[in-house]
């Protein structure tokens, strides 16, 4: 038996995320899943929003399941997910972007990956106001980082069999951040000769994706763009519902949907659950599991092509039990 701690999460995060573990279930793998609370969850229970257990946990089982945690705008408790990221190191944040017959993405010729540093960049949170009416943010990145995120989207795309590594930046603008940012990732692409290499600029890399996205492969960003372009990019293939990710780093692996708390549905038991099965999927080609995670994702595809269990994100009138009861059907 595996075991791997379990985040339920806020807002839609149980709906969807005990989904995905009655499918890892039914495809027969045996995982002892350890429950811990983070985010709105844990601060109101425990007063902590990252509460030192979850953490532990994580650092014990090495893998985690994860629904999304609130983090209110413009005030309140720090990010959990940034603290968690950052307390664990988990340096990068990879997203398959992959076209599935049936959505309502605009395109059916997608399958990029996007590599996204998680650790620094305007994300560290360094702000602070400058008298009343102004208020600076401090970006750091440094040359471990962007070399750490760039070995691990190069040593993906030899693995993989990928082609083409593509770097986004503002160098143009932020000579010294982003200019060491693009730096590190040349001298990194200096060692995979094999793997075509280009750079484009960040703004120019999003008008280029909506018109041409089948032109990427993988991508590494730093942590503000590889934000943007990962949310962007999920609308591309058809929205937050279908899209899956993970937080990775030497020591854990936290594996969780792209999308948030989705308060406008929660509690209804519509949302979409195919983001978090997609991260079953993922966790489980993490541990070895390869087989499972065929038949759980042909199982999702099938029927998201043939639409009669779909949610209504995909233009469905299922429900989040029904579709996962016609995953596990077609398993
Ligand atoms: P959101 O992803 O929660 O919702 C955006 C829109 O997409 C909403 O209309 C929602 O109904 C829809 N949506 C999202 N997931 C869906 C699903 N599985 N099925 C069907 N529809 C779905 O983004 P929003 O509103 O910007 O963020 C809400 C909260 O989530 C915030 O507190 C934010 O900080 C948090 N968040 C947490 C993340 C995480 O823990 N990894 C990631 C992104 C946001």
């Amino acid at each position: 038996m595996y075991k791997a701690t379990l985040i339920l999460g806020d807002g839609i995060g149980p709906e969807v995320i005990k989904a995905a573990t009655s499918v890892i279930e039914a495809a027969g793998v045996d995982i002892g899943w350890d429950e811990k609370m983070v985010g709105q969850a844990a601060l109101t229970k425990y007063n902590n929003s990252l509460p030192d257990d979850a953490i532990n946990s994580i650092e014990i089982n090495r893998i985690a399941l994860k629904g999304p945690t609130t983090t209110e705008i413009g005030k309140g408790f720090r990010s959990a997910n940034i603290s968690l990221r950052q307390r664990l190191n988990l340096y990068a944040n990879v997203r398959p972007i992959k076209s599935i017959e049936g959505t309502k993405g605009k395109y059916d010729n997608i399958d990029m990956v996007i590599f996204r540093e998680n650790t620094e960049d305007l994300y560290m949170g360094i702000e602070h106001m400058v008298g009343k009416d102004a208020a600076e943010s401090i970006k750091i990145i440094t040359r471990e980082a962007s070399e750490r995120i760039a070995s691990m989207a190069f040593s993906y795309a030899v693995k993989e069999k990928r082609k083409k590594v593509t770097c986004a930046h503002k160098a143009n603008i932020m000579k010294l951040t982003d200019g060491l940012f693009l730096s590190s990732v040349r001298s990194v692409a200096s060692k995979f000769p094999d793997i075509e290499y280009e750079e484009v600029i960040a703004d120019s890399l999003f008008m280029k994706m909506v018109m041409k996205p089948e032109n990427y492969d993988v991508l590494v960003l730093p942590n503000l763009y590889g934000d943007l372009l990962s949310e962007m990019s999920a609308g591309l293939v058809g929205g937050l519902g279908i899209v899956p990710g993970v937080n990775i780093g030497v020591e854990a692996a936290v594996f969780e949907p792209t999308h948030g708390t989705a308060l406008d549905i929660a509690g209804q038991g519509i949302a979409n659950p195919t983001a978090a099965i997609l991260c079953g999927v993922m966790l489980l080609r993490h541990i070895g599991e390869k087989d499972a995670a065929d038949r759980i994702y042909n199982s999702v595809r099938n029927v998201i092509r043939n639409g009669k269990y779909v949610t209504r994100d995909l233009g469905g009138c299922s429900n989040t039990l029904e579709m996962t009861k016609a995953i596990i059907d077609s398993l």
